[in-house]
Protein backbone atom coordinates (compact mmCIF):
# COMPACT_ATOMS: atom_id res chain seq x y z
CA UNK A 1 0.00 0.00 0.00
CA UNK A 2 1.29 3.79 -0.97
CA UNK A 3 0.34 6.32 1.79
CA UNK A 4 0.25 9.66 0.60
CA UNK A 5 0.48 12.73 2.89
CA UNK A 6 -1.42 15.91 1.81
CA UNK A 7 -1.59 19.06 3.52
CA UNK A 8 -0.54 23.37 3.77
CA UNK A 9 3.26 23.92 4.30
CA UNK A 10 4.42 23.74 7.60
CA UNK A 11 2.19 20.67 8.00
CA UNK A 12 5.12 18.66 8.63
CA UNK A 13 4.38 16.21 5.78
CA UNK A 14 8.49 15.02 5.02
CA UNK A 15 8.48 14.96 9.56
CA UNK A 16 5.92 12.16 9.77
CA UNK A 17 6.44 10.95 6.43
CA UNK A 18 10.06 9.57 7.19
CA UNK A 19 9.40 8.55 10.77
CA UNK A 20 5.95 6.54 9.75
CA UNK A 21 8.41 5.13 6.33
CA UNK A 22 11.06 4.29 8.97
CA UNK A 23 8.91 2.35 11.48
CA UNK A 24 7.75 0.07 8.63
CA UNK A 25 10.59 -0.47 6.91
CA UNK A 26 8.58 1.47 4.03
CA UNK A 27 9.81 3.85 1.37
CA UNK A 28 9.67 7.91 1.69
CA UNK A 29 9.00 9.85 -1.25
CA UNK A 30 9.41 13.10 -1.22
CA UNK A 31 7.88 14.86 -4.38
CA UNK A 32 9.64 18.36 -3.97
CA UNK A 33 13.22 16.57 -3.44
CA UNK A 34 12.31 14.31 -6.13
CA UNK A 35 11.64 17.43 -8.60
CA UNK A 36 14.75 18.79 -7.42
CA UNK A 37 17.24 15.79 -7.70
CA UNK A 38 15.52 15.78 -11.74
CA UNK A 39 15.44 19.63 -12.83
CA UNK A 40 18.61 19.85 -10.76
CA UNK A 41 17.64 23.17 -8.75
CA UNK A 42 15.93 23.75 -5.51
CA UNK A 43 12.30 24.77 -5.85
CA UNK A 44 12.57 28.04 -4.91
CA UNK A 45 14.74 28.34 -7.78
CA UNK A 46 12.42 27.27 -10.18
CA UNK A 47 9.56 29.11 -9.40
CA UNK A 48 12.04 32.37 -9.64
CA UNK A 49 13.74 31.34 -12.95
CA UNK A 50 10.62 29.31 -14.69
CA UNK A 51 7.35 30.61 -12.55
CA UNK A 52 4.99 28.36 -10.84
CA UNK A 53 3.12 26.97 -14.21
CA UNK A 54 6.80 25.38 -14.97
CA UNK A 55 6.84 23.85 -11.57
CA UNK A 56 3.65 22.54 -11.77
CA UNK A 57 4.24 20.63 -15.03
CA UNK A 58 7.50 19.13 -13.37
CA UNK A 59 4.90 18.39 -10.08
CA UNK A 60 2.73 16.36 -12.63
CA UNK A 61 5.59 14.74 -13.94
CA UNK A 62 6.94 13.44 -10.38
CA UNK A 63 3.54 12.15 -9.98
CA UNK A 64 3.25 10.28 -13.11
CA UNK A 65 6.22 8.73 -12.45
CA UNK A 66 5.26 7.07 -9.49
CA UNK A 67 3.41 4.41 -11.23
CA UNK A 68 0.38 2.58 -10.56
CA UNK A 69 -0.56 2.16 -7.02
CA UNK A 70 1.09 -0.75 -4.89
CA UNK A 71 -1.61 -3.14 -4.00
CA UNK A 72 0.03 -5.44 -1.92
CA UNK A 73 -1.31 -4.69 2.03
CA UNK A 74 1.70 -4.13 3.99
CA UNK A 75 2.88 -0.62 3.65
CA UNK A 76 5.33 0.09 0.97
CA UNK A 77 5.72 3.63 0.34
CA UNK A 78 4.88 6.83 1.89
CA UNK A 79 4.71 9.85 0.02
CA UNK A 80 5.02 13.27 0.79
CA UNK A 81 3.67 16.07 -1.41
CA UNK A 82 4.45 19.58 -2.26
CA UNK A 83 1.13 21.52 -0.70
CA UNK A 84 -0.06 22.66 -3.97
CA UNK A 85 0.23 19.35 -5.65
CA UNK A 86 -3.36 18.35 -5.39
CA UNK A 87 -5.04 21.47 -7.49
CA UNK A 88 -4.25 19.43 -10.64
CA UNK A 89 -6.93 17.25 -10.30
CA UNK A 90 -5.06 14.65 -12.30
CA UNK A 91 -2.67 14.47 -9.45
CA UNK A 92 -5.45 13.65 -7.58
CA UNK A 93 -6.98 11.20 -9.31
CA UNK A 94 -3.29 9.60 -9.34
CA UNK A 95 -2.29 9.89 -5.62
CA UNK A 96 -5.79 9.30 -4.06
CA UNK A 97 -7.22 6.24 -6.40
CA UNK A 98 -5.86 3.25 -5.12
CA UNK A 99 -3.57 4.69 -2.45
CA UNK A 100 -4.41 6.02 1.41
CA UNK A 101 -4.41 9.72 1.18
CA UNK A 102 -3.70 11.68 4.52
CA UNK A 103 -4.56 15.38 4.99
CA UNK A 104 -1.93 16.74 7.65
CA UNK A 105 -4.42 19.86 8.97
CA UNK A 106 -3.85 22.20 11.47
CA UNK A 107 -4.83 25.74 12.47
CA UNK A 108 -2.77 28.22 10.22
CA UNK A 109 -1.54 30.53 13.48
CA UNK A 110 0.30 27.18 14.44
CA UNK A 111 1.44 26.38 10.81
CA UNK A 112 2.21 29.89 10.03
CA UNK A 113 4.78 30.08 13.33
CA UNK A 114 6.22 26.82 12.35
CA UNK A 115 7.12 28.29 8.66
CA UNK A 116 8.04 31.68 10.25
CA UNK A 117 10.78 29.83 12.20
CA UNK A 118 11.75 27.15 9.29
CA UNK A 119 14.83 27.80 7.42
CA UNK A 120 13.27 26.47 4.32
CA UNK A 121 11.72 29.52 1.21
CA UNK A 122 9.07 28.54 0.19
CA UNK A 123 7.83 30.47 -2.89
CA UNK A 124 4.15 31.31 -2.25
CA UNK A 125 4.83 32.20 0.98
CA UNK A 126 7.93 34.11 1.00
CA UNK A 127 8.13 37.57 2.02
CA UNK A 128 4.69 37.59 3.26
CA UNK A 129 2.82 37.08 6.43
CA UNK A 130 2.87 33.68 6.97
CA UNK A 131 -0.21 32.78 9.03
CA UNK A 132 -2.03 35.48 6.23
CA UNK A 133 -0.52 33.35 3.14
CA UNK A 134 -1.50 29.92 5.15
CA UNK A 135 -5.29 31.46 5.62
CA UNK A 136 -5.50 31.91 1.73
CA UNK A 137 -4.27 29.01 0.62
CA UNK A 138 -6.64 27.00 3.19
CA UNK A 139 -9.91 28.58 2.20
CA UNK A 140 -8.35 27.52 -1.74
CA UNK A 141 -7.25 24.60 -0.72
CA UNK A 142 -9.29 22.68 1.56
CA UNK A 143 -11.69 21.10 -1.30
CA UNK A 144 -8.46 19.22 -2.56
CA UNK A 145 -7.08 17.79 1.00
CA UNK A 146 -10.49 17.02 1.98
CA UNK A 147 -11.12 14.16 0.46
CA UNK A 148 -8.31 12.46 2.53
CA UNK A 149 -8.63 11.32 6.05
CA UNK A 150 -7.82 14.61 8.32
CA UNK A 151 -5.51 14.27 10.85
CA UNK A 152 -4.87 17.11 13.21
CA UNK A 153 -0.97 18.12 12.57
CA UNK A 154 0.04 20.01 15.89
CA UNK A 155 -0.08 16.67 17.72
CA UNK A 156 3.71 14.99 18.54
CA UNK A 157 4.68 13.50 15.96
CA UNK A 158 5.04 10.06 17.54
CA UNK A 159 1.11 10.66 18.21
CA UNK A 160 0.41 11.69 14.83
CA UNK A 161 2.13 8.57 13.60
CA UNK A 162 0.17 6.29 15.94
CA UNK A 163 -3.16 7.48 14.84
CA UNK A 164 -1.86 6.71 11.35
CA UNK A 165 -1.06 3.32 12.03
CA UNK A 166 -4.30 2.25 13.72
CA UNK A 167 -6.75 4.24 10.97
CA UNK A 168 -4.51 2.98 8.29
CA UNK A 169 -5.30 -1.04 8.88
CA UNK A 170 -8.35 -0.58 6.50
CA UNK A 171 -6.44 0.02 3.62
CA UNK A 172 -7.33 1.94 0.54
CA UNK A 173 -10.90 2.49 -0.33
CA UNK A 174 -12.31 0.90 -3.72
CA UNK A 175 -13.79 4.92 -4.65
CA UNK A 176 -12.23 7.74 -4.81
CA UNK A 177 -13.53 11.14 -3.83
CA UNK A 178 -11.43 13.66 -5.87
CA UNK A 179 -13.49 17.22 -4.52
CA UNK A 180 -15.82 17.88 -1.58
CA UNK A 181 -16.68 21.31 -0.69
CA UNK A 182 -18.79 23.20 1.23
CA UNK A 183 -20.65 25.83 -1.16
CA UNK A 184 -23.21 28.31 -0.83
CA UNK A 185 -25.20 26.05 -3.39
CA UNK A 186 -24.54 22.82 -1.02
CA UNK A 187 -22.31 20.37 -0.79
CA UNK A 188 -20.44 19.34 -4.04
CA UNK A 189 -18.55 15.82 -4.19
CA UNK A 190 -16.98 14.74 -7.39
CA UNK A 191 -15.09 11.18 -7.30
CA UNK A 192 -15.50 7.53 -8.60
CA UNK A 193 -17.63 4.59 -6.96
CA UNK A 194 -18.74 7.25 -4.81
CA UNK A 195 -22.36 7.75 -4.59
CA UNK A 196 -23.93 5.20 -2.43
CA UNK A 197 -21.39 6.63 0.61
CA UNK A 198 -21.95 10.30 -0.44
CA UNK A 199 -25.81 9.13 -0.57
CA UNK A 200 -25.61 7.91 3.06
CA UNK A 201 -23.21 10.78 4.60
CA UNK A 202 -25.70 13.70 3.19
CA UNK A 203 -28.70 11.62 4.47
CA UNK A 204 -27.12 11.00 8.14
CA UNK A 205 -26.17 15.06 8.35
CA UNK A 206 -30.12 15.61 7.36
CA UNK A 207 -30.96 13.21 10.05
CA UNK A 208 -33.23 11.61 7.49
CA UNK A 209 -34.82 8.23 8.76
CA UNK A 210 -34.94 6.71 5.38
CA UNK A 211 -34.01 7.11 2.08
CA UNK A 212 -36.60 8.21 -0.53
CA UNK A 213 -34.56 7.48 -3.70
CA UNK A 214 -36.52 9.20 -7.15
CA UNK A 215 -35.37 7.92 -10.22
CA UNK A 216 -36.46 6.87 -13.89
CA UNK A 217 -36.89 2.87 -14.60
CA UNK A 218 -33.48 3.30 -16.83
CA UNK A 219 -31.39 5.23 -13.96
CA UNK A 220 -33.18 2.80 -11.92
CA UNK A 221 -31.66 -0.04 -13.71
CA UNK A 222 -28.24 1.37 -14.68
CA UNK A 223 -27.61 3.00 -11.04
CA UNK A 224 -30.65 3.36 -8.82
CA UNK A 225 -30.85 -0.62 -7.61
CA UNK A 226 -27.13 -1.15 -6.68
CA UNK A 227 -27.60 2.33 -4.87
CA UNK A 228 -30.50 1.19 -3.20
CA UNK A 229 -28.65 -1.82 -2.26
CA UNK A 230 -25.94 -0.51 -0.96
CA UNK A 231 -28.04 2.12 1.33
CA UNK A 232 -30.12 -0.98 2.23
CA UNK A 233 -26.69 -2.56 3.71
CA UNK A 234 -25.68 0.90 4.95
CA UNK A 235 -29.25 0.36 6.86
CA UNK A 236 -30.90 2.33 5.25
CA UNK A 237 -35.09 1.67 4.86
CA UNK A 238 -35.62 2.22 1.40
CA UNK A 239 -38.62 3.81 -0.84
CA UNK A 240 -38.72 4.58 -4.57
CA UNK A 241 -40.79 6.92 -6.71
CA UNK A 242 -40.38 6.36 -10.02
CA UNK A 243 -41.27 9.30 -12.69
CA UNK A 244 -40.90 8.45 -16.38
CA UNK A 245 -38.24 8.47 -18.82
CA UNK A 246 -36.23 12.02 -19.95
CA UNK A 247 -37.90 14.96 -21.39
CA UNK A 248 -41.74 12.98 -20.03
CA UNK A 249 -40.68 13.51 -16.47
CA UNK A 250 -40.68 17.23 -16.88
CA UNK A 251 -45.16 17.38 -17.08
CA UNK A 252 -47.04 19.54 -14.34
CA UNK A 253 -49.17 16.22 -14.01
CA UNK A 254 -45.65 13.79 -13.32
CA UNK A 255 -44.98 16.11 -11.02
CA UNK A 256 -48.46 16.05 -9.44
CA UNK A 257 -48.44 11.99 -9.16
CA UNK A 258 -44.72 12.54 -7.81
CA UNK A 259 -46.29 14.88 -4.50
CA UNK A 260 -49.70 12.26 -4.14
CA UNK A 261 -46.87 9.14 -3.90
CA UNK A 262 -44.92 11.27 -1.06
CA UNK A 263 -47.70 12.35 0.44
CA UNK A 264 -49.28 8.58 0.70
CA UNK A 265 -45.53 7.50 1.93
CA UNK A 266 -46.28 10.35 4.53
CA UNK A 267 -43.02 12.30 3.65
CA UNK A 268 -42.65 15.20 5.72
CA UNK A 269 -40.85 18.66 5.66
CA UNK A 270 -38.11 17.44 7.14
CA UNK A 271 -37.43 14.35 5.35
CA UNK A 272 -34.91 14.61 2.08
CA UNK A 273 -34.95 13.23 -1.68
CA UNK A 274 -32.18 11.84 -3.31
CA UNK A 275 -32.64 12.34 -7.62
CA UNK A 276 -31.18 9.73 -9.07
CA UNK A 277 -31.02 10.93 -12.89
CA UNK A 278 -30.35 12.81 -16.30
CA UNK A 279 -30.87 16.40 -16.41
CA UNK A 280 -34.65 15.71 -17.36
CA UNK A 281 -35.04 13.51 -13.88
CA UNK A 282 -32.77 16.24 -11.67
CA UNK A 283 -35.07 19.24 -13.39
CA UNK A 284 -37.98 17.08 -12.27
CA UNK A 285 -37.24 15.91 -8.78
CA UNK A 286 -36.00 19.49 -7.84
CA UNK A 287 -39.41 21.05 -8.69
CA UNK A 288 -41.41 18.11 -6.43
CA UNK A 289 -38.71 18.84 -4.09
CA UNK A 290 -39.20 22.51 -3.95
CA UNK A 291 -42.99 22.43 -4.22
CA UNK A 292 -43.74 19.64 -2.18
CA UNK A 293 -44.92 21.17 1.72
CA UNK A 294 -43.39 24.31 0.24
CA UNK A 295 -39.75 22.55 -0.05
CA UNK A 296 -38.19 19.94 0.87
CA UNK A 297 -34.26 19.10 0.21
CA UNK A 298 -32.88 17.34 -2.08
CA UNK A 299 -29.99 15.16 -2.88
CA UNK A 300 -28.99 15.65 -6.43
CA UNK A 301 -27.22 12.86 -8.18
CA UNK A 302 -26.72 13.17 -11.68
CA UNK A 303 -26.20 10.13 -14.05
CA UNK A 304 -25.49 12.17 -17.00
CA UNK A 305 -23.00 13.99 -18.19
CA UNK A 306 -24.88 16.95 -18.93
CA UNK A 307 -26.14 16.67 -15.08
CA UNK A 308 -22.95 15.86 -13.96
CA UNK A 309 -21.20 18.96 -15.74
CA UNK A 310 -24.42 21.48 -15.44
CA UNK A 311 -27.83 20.44 -15.17
CA UNK A 312 -27.64 19.10 -11.13
CA UNK A 313 -25.84 22.10 -10.40
CA UNK A 314 -26.92 25.19 -9.57
CA UNK A 315 -30.70 24.90 -8.18
CA UNK A 316 -32.66 25.85 -11.56
CA UNK A 317 -35.45 23.52 -11.77
CA UNK A 318 -37.93 23.50 -13.86
CA UNK A 319 -41.31 20.93 -16.03
CA UNK A 320 -42.08 21.98 -19.55
CA UNK A 321 -45.63 23.54 -21.32
CA UNK A 322 -47.40 22.74 -24.05
CA UNK A 323 -46.15 26.25 -24.77
CA UNK A 324 -42.53 25.97 -24.33
CA UNK A 325 -39.68 23.94 -22.16
CA UNK A 326 -38.69 25.01 -18.86
CA UNK A 327 -41.50 27.74 -18.46
CA UNK A 328 -42.89 26.06 -15.15
CA UNK A 329 -40.49 26.03 -12.32
CA UNK A 330 -38.28 27.36 -9.51
CA UNK A 331 -34.93 28.35 -7.83
CA UNK A 332 -34.43 25.64 -5.65
CA UNK A 333 -30.46 24.15 -4.26
CA UNK A 334 -29.59 21.34 -3.34
CA UNK A 335 -27.97 20.26 -0.08
CA UNK A 336 -25.69 17.94 -1.65
CA UNK A 337 -24.51 17.65 -5.33
CA UNK A 338 -22.90 14.15 -6.07
CA UNK A 339 -20.57 13.53 -9.29
CA UNK A 340 -20.16 9.71 -9.21
CA UNK A 341 -18.17 9.47 -12.74
CA UNK A 342 -18.27 5.54 -12.77
CA UNK A 343 -22.08 6.31 -13.30
CA UNK A 344 -21.31 7.70 -16.57
CA UNK A 345 -19.99 3.82 -18.19
CA UNK A 346 -23.28 2.99 -19.63
CA UNK A 347 -24.59 6.25 -20.99
CA UNK A 348 -25.21 6.10 -25.01
CA UNK A 349 -22.08 7.53 -26.76
CA UNK A 350 -24.80 10.42 -28.43
CA UNK A 351 -25.67 11.47 -25.41
CA UNK A 352 -21.37 11.81 -23.73
CA UNK A 353 -20.79 13.70 -27.44
CA UNK A 354 -23.35 16.03 -27.19
CA UNK A 355 -22.60 16.81 -23.57
CA UNK A 356 -19.14 17.54 -24.98
CA UNK A 357 -20.95 21.02 -26.65
CA UNK A 358 -21.65 22.44 -23.08
CA UNK A 359 -18.12 21.24 -22.31
CA UNK A 360 -16.59 22.94 -24.69
CA UNK A 361 -18.74 26.14 -23.94
CA UNK A 362 -17.45 26.19 -20.44
CA UNK A 363 -13.66 25.82 -21.81
CA UNK A 364 -14.43 29.14 -24.25
CA UNK A 365 -15.63 30.94 -20.93
CA UNK A 366 -12.31 31.07 -19.85
CA UNK A 367 -10.71 27.47 -19.16
CA UNK A 368 -7.41 26.94 -21.33
CA UNK A 369 -6.44 23.74 -19.59
CA UNK A 370 -10.54 22.13 -20.13
CA UNK A 371 -10.17 23.30 -23.98
CA UNK A 372 -7.01 21.20 -24.09
CA UNK A 373 -8.63 18.24 -21.98
CA UNK A 374 -11.18 18.06 -24.95
CA UNK A 375 -8.66 18.41 -27.62
CA UNK A 376 -6.84 15.37 -26.13
CA UNK A 377 -9.66 13.43 -24.91
CA UNK A 378 -12.30 14.83 -26.19
CA UNK A 379 -13.06 11.94 -28.95
CA UNK A 380 -11.98 9.00 -26.72
CA UNK A 381 -14.79 10.54 -24.64
CA UNK A 382 -17.05 10.85 -27.33
CA UNK A 383 -16.70 7.38 -27.93
CA UNK A 384 -17.91 6.09 -24.91
CA UNK A 385 -13.79 4.87 -24.70
CA UNK A 386 -12.64 3.20 -21.28
CA UNK A 387 -9.58 5.54 -21.29
CA UNK A 388 -10.89 8.72 -19.98
CA UNK A 389 -12.21 6.53 -17.14
CA UNK A 390 -9.37 4.94 -16.32
CA UNK A 391 -6.71 7.87 -16.84
CA UNK A 392 -8.96 10.43 -14.85
CA UNK A 393 -9.39 12.52 -18.11
CA UNK A 394 -13.36 12.19 -17.38
CA UNK A 395 -13.45 12.96 -13.57
CA UNK A 396 -11.02 16.31 -14.73
CA UNK A 397 -14.02 17.41 -17.32
CA UNK A 398 -16.59 16.95 -14.82
CA UNK A 399 -14.57 18.58 -11.80
CA UNK A 400 -13.84 21.58 -14.34
CA UNK A 401 -16.82 22.60 -15.79
CA UNK A 402 -18.93 21.68 -12.59
CA UNK A 403 -16.85 23.80 -10.55
CA UNK A 404 -16.85 26.87 -12.79
CA UNK A 405 -20.72 26.50 -13.01
CA UNK A 406 -20.53 26.65 -8.93
CA UNK A 407 -17.84 29.89 -8.81
CA UNK A 408 -20.59 31.22 -11.94
CA UNK A 409 -23.77 30.41 -9.78
CA UNK A 410 -22.66 31.18 -6.09
CA UNK A 411 -21.71 34.83 -7.49
CA UNK A 412 -24.79 35.38 -9.29
CA UNK A 413 -27.47 32.73 -8.31
CA UNK A 414 -30.32 34.61 -10.12
CA UNK A 415 -29.14 35.05 -13.35
CA UNK A 416 -28.79 39.02 -13.09
CA UNK A 417 -25.17 39.27 -14.85
CA UNK A 418 -22.15 36.77 -14.43
CA UNK A 419 -24.46 33.64 -14.10
CA UNK A 420 -25.73 35.09 -18.01
CA UNK A 421 -22.54 34.16 -19.39
CA UNK A 422 -23.51 29.96 -19.19
CA UNK A 423 -26.11 31.02 -22.06
CA UNK A 424 -22.86 31.35 -24.57
CA UNK A 425 -24.39 29.05 -27.63
CA UNK A 426 -27.74 29.05 -25.98
CA UNK A 427 -29.46 31.62 -27.87
CA UNK A 428 -29.04 29.82 -31.40
CA UNK A 429 -28.78 27.04 -29.59
CA UNK A 430 -32.79 27.05 -27.94
CA UNK A 431 -34.01 28.72 -30.73
CA UNK A 432 -32.81 25.26 -32.79
CA UNK A 433 -34.15 22.69 -30.01
CA UNK A 434 -37.71 24.82 -30.25
CA UNK A 435 -37.78 24.70 -34.01
CA UNK A 436 -36.94 20.90 -33.96
CA UNK A 437 -39.88 20.38 -31.42
CA UNK A 438 -36.97 19.42 -28.64
CA UNK A 439 -37.00 16.04 -30.27
CA UNK A 440 -34.55 15.28 -32.71
CA UNK A 441 -31.57 17.34 -31.57
CA UNK A 442 -30.12 16.99 -27.78
CA UNK A 443 -29.58 20.03 -25.86
CA UNK A 444 -25.84 19.83 -26.12
CA UNK A 445 -26.00 19.09 -30.15
CA UNK A 446 -28.13 22.10 -30.26
CA UNK A 447 -25.49 24.58 -27.78
CA UNK A 448 -22.74 23.39 -30.45
CA UNK A 449 -24.80 24.80 -33.04
CA UNK A 450 -25.55 27.87 -30.90
CA UNK A 451 -21.44 27.89 -30.49
CA UNK A 452 -20.60 28.15 -34.22
CA UNK A 453 -22.77 30.70 -34.57
CA UNK A 454 -22.10 33.05 -31.59
CA UNK A 455 -18.57 32.45 -33.06
CA UNK A 456 -19.54 33.58 -36.16
CA UNK A 457 -21.52 37.26 -34.85
CA UNK A 458 -18.28 37.71 -32.75
CA UNK A 459 -15.97 37.38 -35.85
CA UNK A 460 -18.48 39.72 -37.82
CA UNK A 461 -17.76 42.13 -34.92
CA UNK A 462 -14.12 41.33 -34.88
CA UNK A 463 -14.83 40.70 -30.99
CA UNK A 464 -13.11 37.52 -31.02
CA UNK A 465 -9.45 36.87 -33.47
CA UNK A 466 -9.71 34.30 -35.87
CA UNK A 467 -7.56 32.17 -33.98
CA UNK A 468 -9.68 31.64 -31.51
CA UNK A 469 -12.50 31.09 -33.29
CA UNK A 470 -10.79 28.23 -36.12
CA UNK A 471 -9.43 26.61 -33.18
CA UNK A 472 -12.87 26.42 -31.24
CA UNK A 473 -14.70 25.53 -34.81
CA UNK A 474 -12.04 22.68 -35.20
CA UNK A 475 -12.73 21.29 -31.73
CA UNK A 476 -16.10 20.84 -32.66
CA UNK A 477 -15.31 19.52 -36.09
CA UNK A 478 -13.38 16.54 -34.64
CA UNK A 479 -15.89 16.05 -32.12
CA UNK A 480 -18.43 15.37 -34.67
CA UNK A 481 -20.46 18.06 -33.24
CA UNK A 482 -22.40 21.22 -35.41
CA UNK A 483 -21.23 19.36 -38.54
CA UNK A 484 -24.50 18.88 -41.04
CA UNK A 485 -27.14 21.46 -41.01
CA UNK A 486 -29.84 20.73 -38.36
CA UNK A 487 -33.13 19.81 -39.42
CA UNK A 488 -35.06 22.93 -38.87
CA UNK A 489 -35.60 25.83 -41.15
CA UNK A 490 -33.78 29.43 -40.31
CA UNK A 491 -37.09 31.26 -40.12
CA UNK A 492 -38.51 29.06 -37.74
CA UNK A 493 -35.09 29.01 -35.44
CA UNK A 494 -35.34 33.08 -36.02
CA UNK A 495 -39.08 33.16 -35.06
CA UNK A 496 -38.31 30.82 -31.92
CA UNK A 497 -35.08 33.28 -30.99
CA UNK A 498 -37.74 36.39 -31.35
CA UNK A 499 -39.80 34.59 -28.07
CA UNK A 500 -36.93 33.40 -26.26
CA UNK A 501 -36.93 34.30 -22.70
CA UNK A 502 -33.96 36.46 -22.62
CA UNK A 503 -35.20 38.64 -25.19
CA UNK A 504 -35.04 41.38 -22.53
CA UNK A 505 -36.45 45.21 -23.70
CA UNK A 506 -36.82 44.02 -27.39
CA UNK A 507 -32.94 43.10 -27.89
CA UNK A 508 -31.66 39.66 -27.69
CA UNK A 509 -28.38 40.05 -25.11
CA UNK A 510 -25.70 37.70 -27.30
CA UNK A 511 -23.25 36.11 -25.28
CA UNK A 512 -19.63 36.90 -27.84
CA UNK A 513 -16.42 34.44 -27.68
CA UNK A 514 -13.24 36.88 -27.06
CA UNK A 515 -9.71 35.63 -27.16
CA UNK A 516 -9.95 34.52 -23.25
CA UNK A 517 -13.38 34.64 -22.58
CA UNK A 518 -16.56 35.88 -23.16
CA UNK A 519 -18.71 39.56 -23.21
CA UNK A 520 -22.48 39.94 -23.23
CA UNK A 521 -23.56 42.37 -26.20
CA UNK A 522 -27.12 43.66 -26.81
CA UNK A 523 -26.26 45.64 -29.66
CA UNK A 524 -25.88 42.95 -32.28
CA UNK A 525 -26.97 44.39 -35.61
CA UNK A 526 -29.09 42.00 -38.14
CA UNK A 527 -26.24 41.69 -40.28
CA UNK A 528 -24.27 39.88 -37.60
CA UNK A 529 -27.54 37.88 -36.30
CA UNK A 530 -27.67 36.40 -39.99
CA UNK A 531 -23.91 35.65 -40.39
CA UNK A 532 -24.32 33.78 -37.07
CA UNK A 533 -28.11 32.07 -38.01
CA UNK A 534 -25.82 30.93 -41.00
CA UNK A 535 -23.30 30.06 -39.94
CA UNK A 536 -25.12 28.06 -36.82
CA UNK A 537 -27.06 26.12 -38.80
CA UNK A 538 -24.26 25.18 -41.27
CA UNK A 539 -26.09 27.02 -44.54
CA UNK A 540 -23.53 26.35 -48.11
CA UNK A 541 -22.98 30.09 -48.76
CA UNK A 542 -26.00 29.94 -51.47
CA UNK A 543 -28.68 29.30 -48.71
CA UNK A 544 -26.86 31.62 -46.64
CA UNK A 545 -27.70 34.19 -49.39
CA UNK A 546 -31.22 33.10 -49.44
CA UNK A 547 -31.56 33.81 -45.66
CA UNK A 548 -30.99 37.32 -45.76
CA UNK A 549 -31.20 39.24 -42.65
CA UNK A 550 -34.52 40.70 -42.58
CA UNK A 551 -35.54 36.94 -43.45
CA UNK A 552 -33.71 36.19 -40.18
CA UNK A 553 -33.76 38.98 -38.30
CA UNK A 554 -35.08 38.87 -34.85
CA UNK A 555 -38.81 40.55 -34.46
CA UNK A 556 -38.29 43.48 -31.52
N1 LIG B 1 -31.46 22.93 -14.64
C1 LIG B 1 -30.48 23.27 -15.44
O1 LIG B 1 -29.70 24.18 -15.13
C2 LIG B 1 -30.30 22.54 -16.73
C3 LIG B 1 -29.15 22.74 -17.50
C4 LIG B 1 -28.97 22.00 -18.67
C5 LIG B 1 -29.94 21.09 -19.07
N2 LIG B 1 -31.08 20.93 -18.30
C6 LIG B 1 -32.11 19.98 -18.70
O2 LIG B 1 -31.55 18.68 -18.74
C7 LIG B 1 -32.31 17.87 -19.64
C8 LIG B 1 -31.36 17.06 -20.49
O3 LIG B 1 -30.63 16.24 -19.63
P1 LIG B 1 -29.75 14.99 -20.11
O4 LIG B 1 -28.96 15.38 -21.29
O5 LIG B 1 -29.07 14.52 -18.90
O6 LIG B 1 -30.81 13.95 -20.66
P2 LIG B 1 -32.04 13.21 -19.97
O7 LIG B 1 -32.17 13.56 -18.56
O8 LIG B 1 -33.21 13.49 -20.84
O9 LIG B 1 -31.63 11.68 -20.06
C9 LIG B 1 -31.60 11.06 -21.30
C10 LIG B 1 -31.83 9.56 -21.18
O10 LIG B 1 -30.69 8.93 -20.63
C11 LIG B 1 -31.08 7.96 -19.67
N3 LIG B 1 -29.99 7.84 -18.74
C12 LIG B 1 -29.67 8.66 -17.72
N4 LIG B 1 -28.54 8.26 -17.12
C13 LIG B 1 -28.12 7.15 -17.78
C14 LIG B 1 -27.01 6.28 -17.63
N5 LIG B 1 -26.07 6.50 -16.71
N6 LIG B 1 -26.90 5.24 -18.48
C15 LIG B 1 -27.82 5.02 -19.47
N7 LIG B 1 -28.89 5.83 -19.66
C16 LIG B 1 -29.04 6.87 -18.82
C17 LIG B 1 -32.36 8.50 -19.09
O11 LIG B 1 -33.16 7.47 -18.59
C18 LIG B 1 -33.00 9.19 -20.28
O12 LIG B 1 -33.80 8.29 -20.99
C19 LIG B 1 -33.18 18.82 -20.42
O13 LIG B 1 -34.50 18.71 -19.94
C20 LIG B 1 -32.64 20.20 -20.09
O14 LIG B 1 -33.64 21.19 -20.11
C21 LIG B 1 -31.25 21.62 -17.15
Amino acid sequence: MDLVLVGLPGSGKSAVGRRLAQRHGATFVDLDDMIERRVGRPVPAIFADEGEQAFRRYEREAVLSLGPADPDARLRRVIATGGGAVIDPRNRWLLYRGRYPVWLDGPAEALGHRIGRSPNVRPLISGRDPTVAIRELAVARERFYSPALQIGATAPINAIVGVLEHQMAEGPADSVTLMRAETAIGRVEIGHGIASSAISGALRRQHARRAILVADPKTWEVAGAAIADALAADGWPIERVLLPRGEHAKRLRVVEQACRELARLHVDRRETLVAIGGGALTDAAGFVAASYLRGVPIVQVPTTLVGQIDAALGGKTAVDLPEGKNLVGAFHQPVAFVADVSLLATLPPRQLRAALGEAVKMGVLGDERLLELIEEDGEAIAQGDRRPFESGGLAELVERCAWAKVEVVTADERESGLRMTLNLGHTIGHGIEAAAGYSKILHGEAVAYGLRGALAIARALDIVPPERAGRVNALLDRLGLGLTPPPVSPESVAEHMATDKKHALGRLSWVLPTATGVIVRSDVPAEAVAAGLAAGLRLSPINAAVATPAEVSVRP
